[in-house]
């Protein structure tokens, strides 16, 4: 069974978004059936670093479009994206070095961010994207 399933509870009123939201989930079920199913490393590691980078471009696309519409959140999302992305960063150094096992509970962990992530603070900017003719 899949770990994470994107579900209308998780629509951001934003299309492009919420199909980025999507591709996140599937990379992290991607990383979960890798583990599940006992891939070695190389496998492991080339799609923990594709849901890294795809994190980077969604945070990014994001971004863009909070400087784009003077989005009043920007600096506090920001700092949400940032922190993640130095949390996944750290675990991937980790991971690579062989002081980190990629295990259910850091799973658990991006499952839980992103769920709280999107529920709280992406939507918090639907009604300015809207606003600004992105729907
Ligand atoms: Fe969809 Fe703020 O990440």
């Amino acid at each position: 069974m899949a770990l994470m399933k994107w579900d209308a509870t998780f629509s951001v009123g934003v299309e492009e978004v919420d199909e980025q939201h999507k591709k996140l989930f599937m990379l992290i079920n991607l990383v979960f059936d890798a583990m599940k199913a006992g891939k070695g490393a190389e496998v492991l590691k080339l799609t923990i670093d594709e849901l890294i980078d795809y994190t980077h471009t969604h945070f990014s696309y994001e971004e863009k479009y909070f400087s784009k519409f003077n989005y009043e959140h920007t600096k506090e999302h920001k700092l949400e994206h940032k922190k993640f992305i130095d949390k996944i960063t750290d675990f991937q150094k980790e991971y690579e070095s062989g002081t980190a096992l990629l295990s259910t509970e850091i799973l658990n962990f991006l499952k839980d961010w992103l769920t709280t992530h999107i529920k709280v603070i992406d939507k918090k900017y639907t009604a300015c994207f809207n606003k600004n003719g992105l729907k």
